[in-house]
């Protein structure tokens, strides 16, 4: 794992997009994987930005997304379709039929989830994958108590969940109690995973996953045992690392990170 740490959210955001357009142009077919929130907005409006003006080209590529909230309508605005088509898929040249978001009004969910873990398969796996982090640790829907081995499958969220997304929904009584979620072991097969944390309320999950003990009550910490992964943060949600020195030191000197910084 490696920390960088960006003096802000948008610095932040940005070291993202350029990731994913650097991968992208070395493998315009890339399969990418995606997360919704409010972080990941700022990522996509660059994305945007960076097809617009530098000609950014999506229109081989293929993308998932990590979870999809069970019982909304695809042109629910609430959900996390309707959230990639309006921040990201619409602006872009992807191919609509390249991109896949478990379908959370299936009538047979376990047989979705299933069929969701074939899809990437048939597409040779995830390149690189986005990933955001809950106030409680989680990536995707990967609620504590996940296990570090899990596939997709339906999660119930857990009350912090529910508090988090509550304002989107108008109210915690109004957020869907189940989501179908990449799990963790489908996570850590991605070939290489960029996680983004933003602002001073993700700062003691961002201590928790990046210095503390793998445990399954913080599904983030997971990302420890994947060979090929960077957490991105800016200064508020990196505040409670204990080792900034090291990490700056790192990213400093790591030939990898040359062209980014
Ligand atoms: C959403 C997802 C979640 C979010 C996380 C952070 O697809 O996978 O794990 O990334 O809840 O959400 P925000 O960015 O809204 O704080």
């Amino acid at each position: 794992m490696e920390l960088i740490i960006q003096p802000d959210q948008e610095r932040a955001a940005h070291l993202v997009a350029r990731i994913v357009a650097h991968e992208l142009r070395m493998k315009p077919d890339l399969v990418l994987g995606l997360a919704t929130g409010l972080t990941m907005q700022n990522v996509y409006r660059l994305l945007v930005q960076m097809h617009r003006e530098e000609g950014l080209d999506f229109s081989r590529c293929r993308t998932f997304n990590l979870d999809e909230y069970v019982g909304l309508a695809r042109n629910d605005p609430r959900s996390y379709r309707f959230y990639m088509i309006e921040r990201l898929f619409k602006h872009v040249n992807v191919d609509f039929g390249n991109t896949h978001l478990p379908n959370g009004l299936a009538k047979n969910l376990d047989e979705e989830c299933a069929q969701y873990e074939k899809s990437i398969a048939d597409a040779g796996g995830i390149d690189l994958q986005l990933l955001g982090i809950g106030k409680a640790g989680h990536i995707g829907f990967n609620e504590p108590l996940s296990a570090l081995r899990s596939r997709t499958r339906v999660k119930a969220l857990s009350p912090a969940t529910v508090e988090q997304n509550a304002p989107l929904f108008g109210g915690p009584d109004k957020v869907p109690r189940r989501a179908i979620t990449m799990g963790v072991g489908s996570i850590l097969d991605c070939r290489r995973c960029v996680m983004l944390a933003c602002g001073a309320d993700k700062a003691g999950v961002v201590a928790k996953a990046v210095e503390g003990p793998i445990t399954s009550m913080i599904s983030a910490t997971a990302l420890q045992l994947h060979a090929r992964c960077v957490v991105i943060v800016d200064e508020a949600a990196g505040k409670l690392l204990k080792e900034k020195k090291y990490y700056r030191w790192i990213f400093e000197n790591e030939p990898e990170w040359e062209p980014f910084r």
